[in-house]
């Protein structure tokens, strides 16, 4: 049984400050049932977890696995391929560090990532003589297959690119880039950050070896929590970011044998209540069920979208909804993008994000310094969409008067 709109509204605590939060590309608000889950380990259960025998760290264990299982259910994933970090940003570091890329060895990305998806590959570069290859060149910053082919050779070891753009919403080809990293036995990392939990992600489908995501994004987790899937037979290939205690069977003083994976990413003492309410938060949002969030992303979106008609506003990004995710990057012309943030949000109470978004080359690509960006998910009202809608024509037109 679904979940309405309204029922999600009135769990989120948050929306009761008569806030119009369009900034759900940055981050989410949390439901009650999350708060509740996170709640009821300080209150019942607050023990460590994967270490004693005593009831209140079995229970733990137990609520902490789960999370594993619900967390894999989303993704079409196993348990066992399921990594747990602080972000997105831990997800995509673990890929770069953990793998043994080697001088020479190539990675290829797009200029279009979001720089937690650039940044660890430069220091690659950097540090182990990596060489980083960046393709794109559309003006709607969608990838081309082709022009990834076209990058490779016989030295690439991993493709990595967004699956959602955050700067400008595009929905990039992640099944075609997915089936030629495998044709060419190319590993390949996708960043789902702003796709998983709005719209259907089936790591099958796309046929990926990983794919890092937050859980305090679409899927209306707790901040602090993100994920990494890694598959079965590369989660093996991976060396863990940290070491130390909690992953260990036995210890020598100059050696160790330790737990496999997914467990041997847990070393030290894990964000046990973040985890927790990561898993509810999963079960939460397919309680709704992604299907519907992606159908209504997508009408808010094309109502959004409506802010194009103005003749003082540009969108930038694909106009084709099945090319765009619920994210409308716009400006509007004789006004910087914070100048627009903070009268949306001095009007009515209107949140939404502005700068470069973390996505600077994508924006020297498009000759501009950054944009406006309102971005939704399920719990948003058409009335807000049209309050947003009537506010940026206003300041549109009173600037047209200027
Ligand atoms: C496409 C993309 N990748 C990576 C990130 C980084 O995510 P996190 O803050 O979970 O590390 C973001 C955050 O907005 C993003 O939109």
């Amino acid at each position: 049984m679904t979940k309405s709109v309204d029922e999600v509204r009135a769990d989120i605590p948050f929306l009761r400050t008569g806030i119009i939060y369009l900034d759900n590309a940055a981050t989410t608000p949390t439901p009650e049932p999350v708060i509740e889950a996170m709640l009821s380990y300080y209150h019942e259960f607050s023990a460590n977890v994967g270490r004693g025998l005593h009831r209140a760290t079995r229970r733990a264990t137990e609520e902490f696995e789960a999370a594993r299982e619900k967390v894999a259910r989303v993704i079409g994933a196993k348990p066992s391929e399921i990594i747990f970090t602080k972000n997105t940003t831990e997800a995509i570091n673990i890929v770069a560090r953990g793998l043994d890329l080697k001088k020479g060895d190539k990675v290829i990305t797009s200029l279009f990532e979001h720089h937690s998806n650039l940044l660890p590959w430069q220091r690659l570069e950097k540090e182990r003589g990596v060489r980083l290859e960046v393709v794109g060149s559309s003006k709607e910053c969608l990838l081309d297959p082709v022009e990834f082919e076209v990058a490779m050779d016989k030295n690439t070891r991993l493709i990595t690119t967004h699956h959602v753009s955050n700067a400008i919403g595009s929905i990039q080809p992640v099944e075609e880039i997915g089936k030629l990293a495998r044709d060419h036995e190319v590993l390949y990392l996708v960043d789902a950050a702003q796709s998983v939990g709005h719209m259907p992600v089936d790591v099958r489908r796309i046929g990926c070896d990983f794919l890092a995501a937050p859980g305090h994004k679409g899927l209306l987790g707790p901040q602090g929590t993100g994920f990494l899937y890694a598959r079965e037979d590369k989660i093996f290939e991976l060396e863990p970011l940290l070491t130390g205690g909690g992953i260990v069977e036995d210890v020598e003083l100059h050696g160790a044998k330790l737990v496999d994976p997914p467990q041997l990413f847990d070393a030290g003492t894990p964000n046990i209540p973040g985890i927790i309410g990561l898993g509810k938060a999963c079960e939460y949002v397919m309680d709704i069920g992604i299907d519907k969030i992606a159908e209504r992303e997508k009408k808010l979106t094309e109502r959004m979208l409506v802010i194009g008609k103005y003749s003082q506003v540009e969108v930038y990004g694909p106009m084709n909804l099945n090319r765009r995710g619920g994210v409308v990057s716009f400006n509007i012309s004789g006004l910087g993008p914070h100048e627009v943030a903070s009268m949306l949000d001095e009007l009515a109470k209107i949140a939404i994000r502005s700068g470069h978004h973390c996505a600077q080359p994508t924006f020297r690509h498009l000759k501009i310094n950054g944009t406006a960006r309102a971005s939704v998910h399920y719990f948003n009202l058409e009335t807000e969409v049209e309050k947003f809608v009537e506010l940026v024509g206003q300041i549109a037109r009173e600037m047209g008067t200027l």
